[in-house]
């Protein structure tokens, strides 16, 4: 799969890309990251990708050429998707959207900043917008990154046997069941009987069991969703 992020800040990628799964998954060819500076598109000498707001008020505008040159430079060597807007007034992000989007070919992330894009690119170009909660973020490169690392865990061969998506909380409508590791007795802190007996089946009954307890006490309403 391959992930092209628009930003104006791409130094603020480097961190979150260059360890454990999402490195990992680059390395392997699971996933392809380009990371595309806004600024590079601009056309004015001073590289200028924002602008005051019609009507007045506060903050800036992210103005449509630079965003556009920039997508439709891609748009001719890929057919995406999906072209995703990060906003906090975008749908709301959840483990199905990243399922929905892991399965995808090509898709673009567009990290918004100052005020907020052109309404004509949300209008006319963008296809999806997610936001990641309901708080506001200085721009869109967190959620980007956050949405990235659910994708790319997702892709076949990036994790493996042991560390199964599939066992993750959410996947399976539940949050997921406590894990324990040695010692079993940590002074006193025991790890439940039932994970030391070897008995398989009743292990997957306990966690079961478990998951559900901690899914009604704590996220009752993941229960009433469909
Ligand atoms: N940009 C700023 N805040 C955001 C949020 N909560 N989700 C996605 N993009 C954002």
């Amino acid at each position: 799969m391959r992930i092209d992020i628009l930003t104006i800040f791409p130094e603020m990628f480097e961190g979150p890309f260059s360890h454990s799964i999402v490195k990992r998954s680059v390395e392997k060819g699971h996933a392809e990251i380009h990371l595309h500076n806004i600024r590079d598109y601009a056309t004015d000498k001073h590289r200028r990708v924002d602008d005051y707001p019609f009507g007045g008020g506060a903050g800036m505008v992210m103005m449509i050429e630079p965003v556009l040159n920039c997508i439709n430079h891609l748009k001719e060597k890929h057919t995406y998707d999906e072209i995703i807007f990060l906003t906090p007034d975008g749908q709301q992000f959840l483990q199905s959207t990243a399922n929905r989007l892991s399965t995808m070919k090509n898709i673009i992330l567009l990290c918004g900043h100052y005020k907020g894009i052109d309404e004509r690119l949300r209008e006319h170009v963008i296809t999806l917008e997610i936001s990641i909660g309901d708080y506001v973020l200085s721009g869109g490169e967190l959620a980007a990154a956050v949405v990235t690392d659910s994708i790319v865990r997702l892709l076949p061969g990036v994790l493996g046997d042991e560390t199964s998506a599939l066992s993750d909380s959410f996947q399976d409508g539940l949050l997921s069941a406590p894990v324990y590791t040695r010692p079993a007795d940590y002074k006193g802190w025991k790890v439940p009987d039932i994970l030391l007996s070897g008995h398989d089946r009743k292990i997957a009954e306990w966690r079961h069991e478990k998951a559900l307890e901690r899914t009604i006490k704590r996220r009752p309403g993941m229960l009433e969703d469909d």
